[in-house]
């Protein structure tokens, strides 16, 4: 939650710092605001609402300077208006900061600061910070940096922060625990920092990764110097970024998501590339090379996600359960971590994450670290703090996801536990030399049979006009088809606003069926496998009851396609994989819906991309 970006060089820091927001504006989009520096005095522009609404009002003042810090807000403490807005000012209005994250104490060291004549002007938990730091400046005669660490030591919770003074023209602050910040290193002797590395990415490929409780001087005169919260000097670890800027653009499509959606022919491909050949009979997940012989002796698997990430859990707990036989348990990473599971050295907790970033999954996977527990983290994000935590893990490939509705990210997380249930299928000797060698040339099909999927775009969309007006909405599925089911309906309710419910299919005449009458559309995956005959059933049922039955079916479907008012055809595949192309037409769905009801696909009310707080 919230995006944080700053420059110091001999740029102009202000379209840096604009562009950059827009780059993070899927972390949050209450409000947007910057502070420059220029001829020693600090201005401050900040506004509710969109990043362009900041940009629209800052055209009337000099946004010129060569640096400056920029925010974009999810509101956590405080109103989302224009005084709660980052940047946040010490009273002199010398000294700037940003922040990403929550500070716990903030009340307390609130009273602490009134009491010495400090005035607050917003709600937020963060202008505590910037009067922390200036009340040991004027009392400890101490540098920035130091005042920063002095600061910092006094607070708690997660903190992405950066600094910004007029009596330190030439130098920039920064500071993490628990909330990510990454720092450029430009050509030009000048420096990039910000939540993620999409605003870094067309000026450097260096970067490096914060780690917790570290703090960074970038400095115009001294370069990068990092020490810890204990003080004690660190070496940068320079890292070459991957990304691609063309990732980061939506290339023609009207909203990222629809991209991403359509990037999925791909980002799958991407995803196994290398890490499968079934002419040869072979999987392998390298990241996870070294713990294959604890998987496969594991006691069980303990899998911590949230969210969209938690529905792909439970796609993994299917397969890898049928096909590779090892227990699997799935669980939400913010009930896991204060729950106090029972968690021993011969569990392996695998924790799933697309940002890498959310704070219940980081929490989660300190807790079974702690108990004892090795920890694996399947990400999309490299070098995000989930990649570090873990012990070992495998990244998803499917590049960066913006829109703030994860698609592409769901189906290469599925891919990913689809391989490792695959290899630990292969080493347990669970599945026949022709059953693996099926499943997996299967896999490589995928791709194309999405791709024939998204071909039913123009269709899917006169179906959404349909129900484009419904309020409420079920999803049924049996099997691995639930989780999808599951994740079909959170894709209506966050991006178009229409309740909606995921059900296992059979579950339904226990509650459900008395909310269906011939209102509510109701979407169900019924492709061929174990338990058609009992879909069907169930579809029967919903019809006995008026209910509007869109059916997702196997090509070549009769009896389903008869009881249904629509239907969209997927290609056949084995029933494992059905997960990767029944989610397709589900997404498509829904991204037509809430485009027809006006909605902001790529940022929906309340939502952020990376949920960074608890
Ligand atoms: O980055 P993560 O996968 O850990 O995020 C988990 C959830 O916040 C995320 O999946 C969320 O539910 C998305 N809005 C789903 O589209």
């Amino acid at each position: 939650m919230c995006g944080i970006v700053a420059y110091i060089g001999n740029k102009e820091a202000y379209p840096i710092l604009i562009k950059g927001l827009q780059r993070l504006e899927y972390r949050g989009y209450d409000s947007a605001g910057v502070a420059l520096l220029k001829d020693n005095h600090v201005n401050l522009y900040k506004k509710q609402g969109k990043v362009s609404d900041l940009e629209n009002y800052a055209k009337q003042f000099d946004t010129s300077g060569k640096i400056g810090i920029g925010h974009t807000r999810w509101a956590t403490h405080g109103l989302p208006n224009d005084i709660n807005s980052h940047p946040h000012t010490s009273m002199d209005g010398k000294i700037a900061i940003i922040h990403n994250g929550i500070i716990e104490n903030y009340d307390s060291i609130k009273e602490q600061l009134i009491s010495r004549g400090y005035e607050f002007k917003s709600q937020t938990d963060t202008e505590v910070i910037v009067h922390l730091i200036d009340d040991i400046l004027k009392k400890e005669g101490v540098d920035l940096a130091e005042a920063v660490r002095l600061a910092l030591m006094s607070v708690i919770g997660a903190y992405a922060i950066v600094v910004l003074s007029s009596d330190y023209p030439d130098q920039l602050v920064c500071a993490r625990k628990s909330s990510p910040l990454v720092v450029g290193i430009g050509q030009e002797n000048d420096f990039y920092l910000a939540s993620d590395a999409t605003p870094i990415i067309e000026y450097t490929k260096q970067v490096v990764y914060l780690n917790d409780e570290e703090i960074a001087t970038v400095s115009l005169k001294e370069g990068l110097k990092i020490i810890n919260i204990k003080n004690q000097e660190k070496s940068p670890y320079v890292q070459e970024l991957e990304m691609q800027i063309e990732s980061l653009e939506k290339g023609g499509f009207e909203h990222f998501m629809l991209k991403e959606i359509f990037e999925q022919p791909r980002s799958i491909r991407d995803c196994f590339r290398g890490r499968l050949n079934s002419e040869e009979g072979w999987v392998q997940l390298g990241g996870l090379k070294d713990y294959e012989q604890r998987l496969i002796h594991a006691n069980r698997l303990v899998m911590v996600a949230c969210g969209t990430s938690w529905h792909a859990c439970q796609v993994g707990e299917y397969l890898i359960e049928d096909l590779a036989r090892i227990n699997v348990e799935v669980e939400y990473a913010s009930e896991f971590r204060y729950r106090n599971p029972i968690i021993n050295e011969n569990d392996i907790v695998i924790a799933l994450t697309q940002s890498g970033e959310t704070a219940d999954t980081l929490a989660a996977i300190e807790l079974a670290k702690q108990k004892g527990a090795k920890v694996l983290g399947i990400t999309n994000v490299v070098g995000s703090s989930v990649s570090r935590a873990t012990h070992a893990g495998s990244y998803t490939h499917a590049g960066p996801e913006i829109g703030v509705a994860s698609t592409k990210a769901f189906t290469a997380q599925v891919t990913v536990l689809t391989l490792m249930a695959l290899r630990l299928a292969h080493i347990r000797g669970t599945l026949s030399r022709s059953e693996f060698h099926q499943l997996t040339a299967e896999l490589e099909r995928i791709p194309d049979k999405v791709q024939r999927i998204l071909e039913s775009n123009d269709k899917i969309k006169e179906i959404a006009h349909i129900y484009h007006q419904a309020t409420n909405a079920l999803y049924l599925g049996r099997g691995s088809s639930f989780p999808v089911a599951l994740e079909g309906a959170l894709k209506l309710k966050e991006i178009s606003y229409i309740h909606a419910e995921g059900y296992p299919a059979a579950e339904m005449k226990h509650g459900p069926i008395a909310l269906i009458d011939e209102e509510m559309p109701v979407f169900v995956i019924a492709t061929k496998g174990t338990s058609y005959e009992k879909v069907v059933s169930n579809i029967q049922e919903v019809k006995a009851r008026k209910g509007k039955i869109i059916s997702i079916v196997t090509e070549g479907d009769v009896q389903v396609k008869e009881l249904s008012d629509h239907y969209i055809e997927i290609p056949e595949t084995d029933e494992h994989l059905v997960p990767l192309l029944a989610t397709i037409p589900l997404q498509i769905l829904s991204y037509h819906i809430a485009v027809m009801r006006g909605c902001n696909v790529d940022q929906p009310r309340n939502l952020a991309k990376s949920v960074t707080v608890e």
